[in-house]
C-alpha cells in the first residue's frame, strides 16, 4: 500500500558563469527592497540595456520580500527567463528570508522550467558561508516541492519544480560543492522523518517501524537488531512493557548502528540516539480527549528523527559511530493497560507509580535510556514529543533542550543555530525532583499538575541516564504542524546532523 520509491528526484549541481551568460531555462537573480538590484540582477540588467531597471521603473518589479516577475527572452542574456526574487530590505536578509527567497523560486519556475539556475551569490546571509548557503538551498528547494499524496489514489498534480538546480557561483568554490552534497543528505533524512511521521497509526505500526529500519540497514549499511517482546522480558523492561501491553500491536525495541569511525584499535564510542516511537498515543486509560487526538499519530516524530540522523549520517559517511534505540509501541485503553496507580519496576530497578498513563513517553524512554549504557556511550541525546507543557513554553518555533552538562547544551545549540533548526535550554535540576515523590514507589510519573511539566519530564529521564553525558530534546512543538498545512516537518533532523556532523569533525 505504501511507496517509498518516491525520494524526490531533483538534481542540483553548481556551475561558475555570470548570471547574463548562462545557458539554462530559468535564472533566478534577486531584487532589495525599492527595486535595489542585486550584483547578478545588475550583470543582466546591463547585458539587457536597462531591461531590469526598466521594471523596476516601471511599478512592476517592487523587491518585496516573496514577489516574483518572470521575464522572457531578454536580449543579451543566455537564459530563456529571468525570475526576479524579492528579498525585501538588504539589511534585514537573514537565514529566513534567504530559505523563503529559495522556496519562491522554486515555486514559481515551477514544472515548466527544467533547469532553474539561482544567481545567490549576493544574498548571502550575513555570518553564514558558501556552504550553509548551499546546503539551505538544497533542503528549501526540497522543501518547496515535498508532497503528502502517498496515501492518495490520485496524486497531487501540485508544483513539482523543475527537475535540476544550479546554483550559480563566482569561481570555483569546493566548500558550496560540498554544501551541496551535504544538503542532500540531510534533506534524505528530512524527508524519511517526514513521511514516517505522517504515516498513519494502523500502517506505521511499531513491527511497521522495525521493517523500516531493516530497509534502512539494508540501503545505507547500518546494523541492526530488533528486539521482541521476550527478550524486552529478559531485559526486565517492565516500564517499556508496561505501556505497550494495553495494545494487541506487539512492541519492539529498535537498534540501529552506523560505525563510520573505523575498527582501528578500539572501537570509538558511539553517540547514541534515543527516540520516542509511540506509534498512537490515546493516552490510555488516562484518554485525551477527543479533539485532534488523530495527531497523536505523530509520537512517533522522535523515533523518525532518529532514523533520519542515521541516514544522513550515513550518506554524509560520517567519521563517527552513531547508535539509534528506538523504543516503539502505542500507548491505548484495554483490559490490559495500565491503570493509575500502578507500580511497574524499571530496567534500572527504579519502581515508578504510574499516576498518569497519558505520561508514557517517560515510562518508555526510561527503559531505552537504561539499555544505552551497556554500549560505553560518548553521549546520550534522546528525541520525543514528550509534553504538551513544552509546546506551552515554547510553541512551534524552538524544541526544548535540557541538559546538566554545560558543554554538551552549548554544542547542541550552536548546532541548532547553524542548522536553522532552533532550540531552547531549559533546566533540569535537582530541585525539581521533588515533585516526582511518590509515597509508594521510588519515583511517580508524572509531577505536580500545572507546574513545569516539561521540566519534570526531563528531570524524571535524568534519573535514567547518570551513566554517561546526556541531553534530551523535546519536539513536542516542532516535529509537526497543525491546521491546514499539518504535517510532520522533519525537525530536529537538521539539528541533529548538524551535532553528528561537528563530533565527527
Ligand atoms: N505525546 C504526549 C505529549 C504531547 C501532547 C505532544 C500534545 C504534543 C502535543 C505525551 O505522551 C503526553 O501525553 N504528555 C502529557 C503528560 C502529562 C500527563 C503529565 C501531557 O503533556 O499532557
Ligand atoms: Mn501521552
Ligand atoms: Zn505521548
Amino acid at each position: 500500500m505504501t511507496n517509498d520509491k518516491r525520494d524526490i528526484t531533483m538534481e542540483f549541481s553548481s556551475r561558475t558563469a555570470a548570471a547574463d551568460a548562462v545557458k539554462t531555462d530559468c535564472v533566478a537573480v534577486g531584487v532589495f527592497a525599492e527595486g535595489e538590484l542585486s550584483a547578478q540582477a545588475r550583470a543582466i540588467d546591463a547585458a539587457s540595456k536597462g531591461a531590469l531597471r526598466a521594471a523596476v521603473k516601471s511599478g512592476e518589479v517592487t523587491g518585496k520580500r516573496g514577489a516574483t516577475v518572470t521575464l522572457r527572452a531578454l536580449p543579451g542574456v543566455a537564459a530563456g527567463r529571468v525570475l526576479l526574487v524579492g528579498l525585501g530590505n538588504r539589511k534585514e536578509f537573514a537565514d529566513k528570508a534567504f530559505i523563503e527567497a529559495v522556496r519562491t523560486a522554486v515555486k514559481a519556475a515551477g514544472p515548466a522550467v527544467k533547469e532553474l539556475a539561482v544567481a545567490a551569490a549576493d544574498w548571502l546571509p550575513a555570518g553564514r558561508d558558501s556552504r550553509w548557503q548551499a546546503r539551505q538551498l538544497v533542503l528549501a528547494a526540497r522543501e518547496a516541492v515535498f508532497r503528502l499524496d502517498e496515501l492518495k489514489s490520485r496524486k497531487d498534480d501540485g508544483n513539482s519544480g523543475p527537475e535540476r538546480v544550479v546554483l550559480l557561483l563566482g569561481g570555483r568554490d569546493a566548500a558550496a560543492e560540498h554544501g551541496l552534497a551535504e544538503g542532500a543528505a540531510i534533506a534524505g533524512g528530512v524527508e524519511l522523518a517526514k513521511r514516517l511521521g505522517n504515516l498513519p497509526g494502523n500502517i506505521c505500526t511499531p513491527g511497521f517501524l522495525a521493517d523500516e529500519a531493516k530497509k534502512l540497514a539494508r540501503s545505507h549499511r547500518l546494523g541492526v537488531e530488533i528486539l521482541e517482546r521476550k527478550r524486552l522480558e529478559a531485559l526486565k523492561m517492565g516500564s517499556f512493557l508496561s505501556v505497550a501491553k494495553g495494545s494487541s500491536e506487539p512492541p519492539r525495541l529498535i537498534v540501529m548502528k552506523y560505525e563510520g569511525a573505523g575498527a582501528k584499535g578500539k572501537v570509538a564510542a558511539p553517540v547514541v540516539l534515543v527516540g520516542k516511537g509511540i506509534t498512537f498515543d490515546s493516552g490510555g486509560i488516562s484518554i485525551k480527549p477527543a479533539n485532534a487526538m488523530d495527531e497523536m499519530k505523530f509520537d512517533m516524530c522522535g523515533a523518525a528523527a532518529v532514523f533520519g540522523a542515521l541516514r544522513a549520517a550515513a550518506e554524509l559517511k560520517l567519521k563517527l559511530n552513531v547508535i539509534g534505540v528506538v523504543p516503539a509501541c502505542e500507548n491505548l485503553p484495554s483490559g490490559t493497560a495500565n491503570k493509575p496507580g500502578d507500580i511497574v519496576t524499571s530496567m534500572s530497578g527504579q519502581t515508578i507509580e504510574v499516576l498518569n498513563t497519558d505520561a508514557e513517553g517517560r515510562l518508555i524512554l526510561c527503559d531505552a535510556l537504561t539499555y544505552a549504557e551497556r554500549f560505553k556511550p560518548a553521549v546520550v541525546v534522546d528525541v520525543a514529543t514528550l509534553t504538551g507543557a513544552c509546546v506551552v513554553a515554547l510553541g512551534d518555533v524552538n524544541s526544548g533542550l535540557f541538559s546538566a552538562d554545560d558543554a554538551l547544551a552549548d554544542e547542541l545549540l550552536a548546532a541548532a543555530k547553524a542548522a536553522v533548526d532552533p532550540a531552547w535550554r531549559l533546566p533540569v535540576q535537582d530541585d525539581y525532583q521533588e515533585s516526582l515523590k511518590s509515597n509508594f514507589a521510588d519515583v511517580a510519573n508524572i509531577g505536580a499538575p500545572g507546574k513545569a511539566g516539561a521540566v519534570t519530564a526531563a528531570c524524571f529521564l535524568a534519573r535514567f541516564a547518570s551513566a554517561y553525558p546526556w541531553a534530551h530534546l523535546d519536539i513536542a512543538g516542532t516535529a509537526w504542524k497543525s491546521g491546514p498545512a499539518k504535517s510532520a516537518t522533519g525537525r530536529p533532523v537538521p539539528l541533529l546532523a548538524e551535532f553528528l556532523m561537528q563530533r565527527a569533525g
